[in-house]
């Protein structure tokens, strides 16, 4: 990390907002209810912005796919992670793995996994073009979860930062931590998004 962004982090008390040049339906997109309705005009724009790879995507926090099916558009391969038992926040707290396994098989390029997201975070050394993180909106399992996603993909975006002003504080901290840049897109609940302009440099560098 440059020493003015370590400085200028530390100040950092709101991040960026986040003003989308185009907005883009995609074109698969999955009929089901979801609070993440709205964000999947973003993702193309978010790509083009920071000049992302498009190979690798995981996700933290799939439900019933809405949100996994958006960036399965985008991304070769979607990785999604859920206990899929719900949480304190979530209106569904039954389990529901099969039923979102059954209407995601219209998706080759999603693989979904019923794991907790700390005995997955032990394990993956590998490195994603996105991660998204979109679990229990706490700040100690979001910075958490998140710090590890920003140290293994090149941007980070976080649901829930206006809803959950706990996710906004998470997202903060892992910039303060990481020195990545920070914005927030205040629509459809809030996405706060982190980018290693570090890495994306060294990528492009080693074209
Ligand atoms: C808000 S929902 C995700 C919504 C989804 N992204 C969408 O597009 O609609 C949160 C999900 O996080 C999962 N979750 C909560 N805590 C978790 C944890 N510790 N590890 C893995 N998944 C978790 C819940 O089971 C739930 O399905």
């Amino acid at each position: 990390m440059d020493f003015i962004t370590l400085v200028r982090n530390q100040f950092l008390k709101e991040p960026r907002a986040y003003h989308p040049q185009h907005l883009t339906t995609p074109e698969k997109m999955i009929d089901i209810v979801s609070a993440w309705k709205g964000l999947e005009l973003i993702i193309d724009d978010l790509i083009k912005r920071f000049g992302l790879s498009q190979d690798r995507c995981i996700e933290f926090g799939v439900e019933f796919g809405f949100s996994s099916v958006a960036f399965s558009n985008y991304f070769k391969q979607v990785t999604g992670i859920d206990t899929f038992e719900g949480d304190e926040h979530t209106d569904n707290k039954e389990a529901h793995y099969e039923k979102t396994k059954k209407s995601l098989l219209a998706y080759p390029n999603i693989e979904l996994v019923k794991s907790d997201y700390k005995d997955w975070i032990i394990k993956d050394t590998s490195r994603y073009d996105l991660a998204h993180v979109d679990i229990v909106h706490n700040y100690k399992e979001t910075f958490e979860c998140g710090l590890w996603a920003a140290r293994h993909s090149d941007c980070t975006i976080f649901h829930d930062t206006e809803s959950f002003p706990e996710v906004k504080r998470a997202v903060i901290d892992i910039a303060k931590r990481t020195g990545q840049k920070a914005y927030n897109y205040p629509h459809h609940f809030g996405l706060g998004i982190l980018v290693d302009r570090h890495s994306l440099r060294k990528k492009r560098r080693n074209q």
